[in-house]
């Protein structure tokens, strides 16, 4: 069973509060690039795996979706979802072992949660086989780059106190990290980009597009502290496409 940290009360009061914060991160840079990245939904059935308030899920709705379902393992979060966006179905499970997903979709999507998965090749497999053929997954992650330090994420400041650059450790070294956000003992798994390119290819998956949005000008200009995310992104985007011929018989082609 993999951890539940959003039922706790703490950090789940402490992410509300980020979330609430209409210039962070998720808003200015990761959910225009994962919209940036979904295909025509119009009549798609929809699964968003780690789906949170369901927030992304209305919006799928919105762009046409007959039918969007949403997975979450915290039950705090899918409370507030299922008041927000009563057209969804929502369902309380672990996605780290998606056996008890029996419809089959279009497109499945996972905004910031797969790096909550322990094991991202049972996971990515597992998606494989729930999509229709011509199926898209579209997920976005914490970047492998600010994942791989063990001992949490860290800039370096110059003698006045601006950012230089960012402290990268441990990159090669995948698998469990126990990091402290908003509490302590908040487990995350890091894995290379190699890793999860090589876990995407060998379920069958062909990598259409990658993603690592930056801020705009506009953003750096109100406020110059985004500038640092040009030394490192915050996110990793893919848009992995389940063509209808298995790409083993490509060959006969
Ligand atoms: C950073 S939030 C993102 C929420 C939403 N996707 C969004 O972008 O607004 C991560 C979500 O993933 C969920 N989550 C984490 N591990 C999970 C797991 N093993 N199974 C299902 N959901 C999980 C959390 O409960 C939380 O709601």
């Amino acid at each position: 069973m993999s951890q539940n940290i959003y039922d706790n009360q703490k950090f789940f009061d402490g992410y509300k509060k980020l979330r609430d914060n209409p210039f962070s991160a998720n808003i200015l840079e990761e959910k225009p690039a994962l919209f940036s990245l979904a295909p025509d939904l119009k009549d798609k059935a929809v699964l968003d795996l780690g789906c949170g308030y369901g927030e992304n899920c209305e919006e799928f709705l919105r762009l046409g979706a007959k039918r969007v379902a949403g997975v979450d393992i915290s039950e705090k979060m899918l409370d507030i979802a299922k008041i927000e966006n009563p057209g969804v179905e929502f369902i309380n499970a672990d996605m780290s072992d998606l056996s008890f997903v029996k419809d089959k979709y279009d497109v499945v999507f996972s905004s910031l949660a797969v790096h909550y998965v322990e094991n991202f090749s049972l996971f990515v497999e597992q998606i494989f086989n729930i999509l229709t053929p011509g199926g898209y997954f579209i997920f976005s992650q914490e970047s492998p780059l600010t994942t791989a330090p063990i001992d949490g994420a860290k800039w370096v400041k110059d003698e006045n106190g601006n950012v230089s650059h960012y402290r990268l450790t441990d990159y090669s070294r995948s698998g469990k990290r126990s990091t402290s956000w908003i509490v302590d003992g908040v487990v995350k798994y890091h894995r290379t980009f190699s890793d999860i390119i090589n876990a995407l290819c060998d379920a069958g998956f062909v990598i259409e597009k990658a993603l690592e949005p930056i801020p705009t000008q506009e953003t750096i200009n109100r406020d110059p502290k985004w500038e640092k995310d040009l030394h490192k992104p915050n996110f990793l985007l893919i848009k992995a496409k389940k063509y209808y011929i298995h790409k083993e018989n490509l060959d006969m082609f």
